[in-house]
């Protein structure tokens, strides 16, 4: 082998050290995009989450119905039939409804916090317009209007959230006191947080 060949084969093997180191430093390159790809992507993915589609799980399943928070309310059923309806026809008393306001009325007022609201007021003429009102959120559902005047009704009597949640418990224990089934009384749940929201002034 002379001095010529020598240098050649030198040549020839530089090249290939030099391909190698190349191709060993371009995969090492791609593992380590790969590995910090794969961290960076767990961070990203709730980013991406909170500005996916703009529909709430119960839009696209259909499962959990949107709960209404502001007028117009329905009104409560049991089965097919409203409440007001239901209660007549389960006791077979025409004027069932004016005995639970009565008893109503007398749980609420037993309450101290509820009491001082009602001191020298015309009670039986409340009562009878409780009664009317009454039937027809039972009967009919509540609609914008009505909301508004019952909420303008109560402006000036400064009712606070502890008298509020006493009356709406007195409500509610009047109305498993005539049997209204569970489910009935927790459809009135978002009329009862609207009426709180919106008559509780102090
Ligand atoms: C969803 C809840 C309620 C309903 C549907 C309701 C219904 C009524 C109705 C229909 C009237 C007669 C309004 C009129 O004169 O035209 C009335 C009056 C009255 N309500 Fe309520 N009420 C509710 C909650 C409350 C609460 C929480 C309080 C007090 C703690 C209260 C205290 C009174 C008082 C004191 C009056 C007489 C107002 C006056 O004559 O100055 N009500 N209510």
């Amino acid at each position: 082998m002379n001095g010529f060949q020598l240098q050649l084969i030198g040549v020839v093997f530089t090249a290939l050290a030099f391909l190698a180191a190349t191709i060993a430093a371009t995969c090492a390159y791609s593992i380590f995009k790969v590995v910090t790809a794969d961290g960076d992507g767990g961070k990203e993915a709730p980013v991406q989450a909170l500005k996916a589609p703009e529909e709430t799980a119960s839009e696209v399943t259909g499962v959990i119905p949107p709960v209404r928070v502001e007028p117009p309310f329905a009104a409560p059923t049991v089965g097919n039939v409203t409440l007001k309806e239901w209660l007549i026809h389960r006791t077979q008393r025409d004027n069932v409804w004016n005995e639970f306001v009565e008893d109503f009325y007398a749980k609420a007022a037993s309450n101290y916090r509820v009491r001082p609201y009602f001191i020298g007021k015309p009670m039986n003429e409340i009562k009878r317009k409780f009664l009317a009102t009454l039937l027809i959120v039972t009967d009919k559902g509540v609609d914008e209007r009505a909301a508004k005047t019952l909420v303008e009704r109560h402006a000036h009597l400064g009712i606070t959230g502890e008298a509020y949640d006493s009356t709406m418990g007195a409500l509610e224990e009047t109305l498993e006191q005539y049997q209204v089934p569970e489910n009935t009384i927790a459809q009135m749940v978002p009329l009862i947080n609207y009426f709180g929201e919106h008559m509780v002034t102090k």
